[in-house]
């Protein structure tokens, strides 16, 4: 589905974040993104985001070149990044910043609101709707990031240690919230250095050093 060829990334002082990244993306994959501090994750999953561009290389949708073939808005609808510093509106509601997707997609208040609701009670927030972002913990404000990447739907979802901030039982709870969602269908790239030992079905992994694919694999 979708292809990174050949993807180097240099930022303007010259950091060399990704050099010569080749990795096949299929739907439905779950991969694993794993390395160790600075080896490039957070780059490779904004490049896929498009919140940065590649300084070589080109990634393939389909074939086609993405650039091409999407606008940044519509390629942002299918494919979205819960990020590693959450980036919320710290001074909005839970409600606000997780139904911020669907604003723009002329639901009424009573769907948006059960929908976020669906999605808060399996992270075990929906007592949380209407407090303040900047009211929340660490591990709080992280899976309001999840909630509001999941509940557009997107056809990809890009996982930046999603459970960073997170005690081992509700990391578990998280994973199998993440698990459903790639069962349904949704293609799911996460970067870690948490993977919980599951028994579930293989996921791909995918290891940097240094800005470089050193490993391609199965766990
Ligand atoms: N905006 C930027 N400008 C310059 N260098 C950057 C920028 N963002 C990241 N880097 C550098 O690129 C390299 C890769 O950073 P990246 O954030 O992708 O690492 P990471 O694998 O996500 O690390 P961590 O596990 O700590 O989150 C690092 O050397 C970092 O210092
Ligand atoms: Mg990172």
């Amino acid at each position: 589905m979708l292809e990174l060829k050949n993807v180097t990334k240099v930022f303007p002082n010259g950091t060399v974040a990704l050099e010569r990244v080749n990795i096949k993306v299929e739907r439905g994959d779950f991969i694993y993104i794993v390395g160790e501090s600075g080896a490039g994750k957070t780059t490779l999953l904004r490049l896929i985001h498009r919140d940065e561009k590649p300084t070589k290389g080109v990634f393939l949708y389909e074939n086609d070149v993405v650039e091409k073939r999407f606008k940044d808005y519509i390629w942002k609808r299918r494919v979205q990044l819960s990020y590693q510093d959450f980036m919320l509106m710290e001074e909005r509601t839970v409600f606000e910043n997780v139904s911020l997707p669907l604003q723009i997609t002329g639901k009424s208040f009573s769907e948006i609101h059960n929908k976020v609701e669906s999605i808060l009670l399996p992270l075990k927030l929906q007592h949380k709707m209407f407090v303040l972002v900047r009211e929340l913990s660490g591990g709080e404000k992280q899976r309001i990031s999840l909630a509001r990447a999941v509940i557009g739907e997107p056809e990809i979802l890009l996982l930046d240690e999603p459970l960073g901030n997170l005690d081992k039982n509700t990391a578990e709870i998280i994973m199998d919230f993440i698990d459903a969602i790639n069962e349904k269908g949704t293609t799911v790239i996460m970067s870690t250095h948490h993977m919980v030992e599951r028994s579930t079905t293989p996921k791909k992994i995918i290891k940097l050093h240094n800005g470089r694919v050193i490993f391609k694999g199965y766990v």
